[in-house]
């Protein structure tokens, strides 16, 4: 070898650098959480160094903090009840719930600069008291400042407690594209209460239950049956089975994320993702009018449909997911379903490129094998879709 050769060699060397990092993280159920009475959340909070005394700064969606009048001081009385555990650096701090939290960057540098003034490090605690939107928006700021501190979801809704607010992302949207900014971050601890599901508009608790539809229908037959046999229930919001439904899917969620071996979703397969490229594109279509769940079961019909039509499941089927998710609440149709782009074709059929964008390029859809079986397919029939569609809307007379 001579010496030009051996410089050369020398430039391309490659190290491989190998290391892996295991996460674990509570999620747990409770009811008043900021009960003095309930230990949970110092025993939460002391988990890993119990003799310490925990710095939190605490955040709450402005609409629980409304529907909760004495939320604000119950979360201070329980910091002084728990203070040998816990300090809290400042009196909670009240941000917007929905989607404006992520629409508008301005609240993310906000919630910094809190963090900022009160000298939040990483071994600090952001307490986040809200809904999907705003789990989502505090998420990303705890996962960025200092290049991460801890976070501790309370989240107050049916799908943050049953699916957003118990998984490993957050984010916020720019330029019109939902989540176009955030990371994967697993949180410190989720507590999920279910006292605060009392206040949540009705149409908030419909919504959330697409998701346990969705993840019985790819996961669990035996928790779709369950679903049906108590769509009376849950349609009348009874709170044992409202318990158990979030539970379930939490849990069904949990297990995705935990064994499905692509936490943070490095593959384009996205099994969780079932009924979501049109619901996606639904939400936007609509500016969110209609909710992220409400479109979820309606892609869930669309989806169901297009399993028939393409020969993967069985005819009939397609109709018993429909009258379920009808039994607990949802419309299936939506005008904006057949909203025509430039070329006259739905501009919904857009949602099927965007997905795949989203996922890196390669289209992995999962559709239906059966009730409780997803299967991954790697491309969509246009003509198929407008067919589902068309039953869709005929079957909504
Ligand atoms: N990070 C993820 O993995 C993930 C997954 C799915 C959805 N999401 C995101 O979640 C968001 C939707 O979240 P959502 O469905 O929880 O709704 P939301 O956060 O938009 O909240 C809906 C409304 O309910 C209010 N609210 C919340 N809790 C309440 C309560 N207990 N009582 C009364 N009012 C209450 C809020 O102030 C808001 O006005 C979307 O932005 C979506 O992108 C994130
Ligand atoms: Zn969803």
């Amino acid at each position: 070898m001579n010496r030009e050769q051996a410089r050369l060699e020398a430039q391309s060397f490659v190290y491989q650098q190998r290391f892996s990092v295991t996460f674990d993280y509570p999620v747990c159920f409770t009811e008043r959480v900021f009960d003095p009475d309930n230990p949970l959340l110092a025993d939460v909070l002391a988990r890993k160094e119990p003799t310490r005394r925990h710095r939190c700064i605490a955040f709450v969606d402005e609409g629980v903090s409304r529907a909760h009048p004495g939320l604000l001081e119950a979360i201070e009385a329980y910091a002084r009840a728990h203070a040998r555990r816990m300090e809290l650096v400042a009196a909670p701090f009240v941000l917007p719930g929905g989607e404006q939290i992520k629409t508008d960057l301005f609240f993310l540098e906000q919630i910094m600069r809190h963090l900022f003034d009160h000298h939040i490090d990483r071994q600090s605690f952001v307490l986040a008291v809200g809904g999907g939107a705003m789990l989502d928006a505090v998420g990303l700021v705890a996962a960025t400042t200092h290049r991460g501190v801890r976070l501790v979801r309370l989240p107050t809704t049916v799908l943050a407690q049953n699916d957003s607010g118990v998984g490993v992302k957050n984010g916020v949207n720019l330029r019109g594209v939902k989540n176009f900014i955030g990371t994967f971050q697993p949180p410190f601890a989720v507590l999920n209460d279910l006292a605060f599901l009392d206040t949540l508009p009705p149409r908030e608790k419909i919504a959330g239950m697409a998701e346990a539809v969705k993840v019985a229908l790819i996961r669990d037959a035996a928790f779709f049956a369950w679903l049906e046999r108590h769509a009376d229930e849950l349609a009348t919001f009874a709170r044992p089975a409202m318990a158990w439904m979030i539970r379930r899917c939490a849990e069904l969620h949990l297990q995705h994320i935990g064994q499905g071996g692509d936490p943070f979703e490095f593959g384009s397969a996205r099994p969780l993702d079932f009924g979501h490229w049109s619901a996606h594109k639904l939400e936007m279509l609509t500016r969110g009018h209609v909710r992220h769940g409400e479109a979820v079961a309606i892609g869930i019909a669309l989806d169901s449909r297009y399993s028939v039509l393409a020969g993967l499941l069985a005819p009939g089927l397609e109709e018993r997911i429909c009258v379920l998710l009808e039994h607990l609440g949802f419309r299936l149709w939506h005008p904006a379903l057949e909203m025509p782009g430039a070329d006259g074709r739905p501009l919904l059929l857009e949602g099927l490129r965007e997905f795949r964008e989203h996922l890196g390029g390669e289209l992995t859809v999962t559709l239906l094998a059966d009730l409780g079986r997803g299967v991954e397919v790697g491309r969509m029939e246009e003509e198929l879709i407008l067919r589902a569609l068309s039953w869709l809307r005929e079957r909504a007379r």
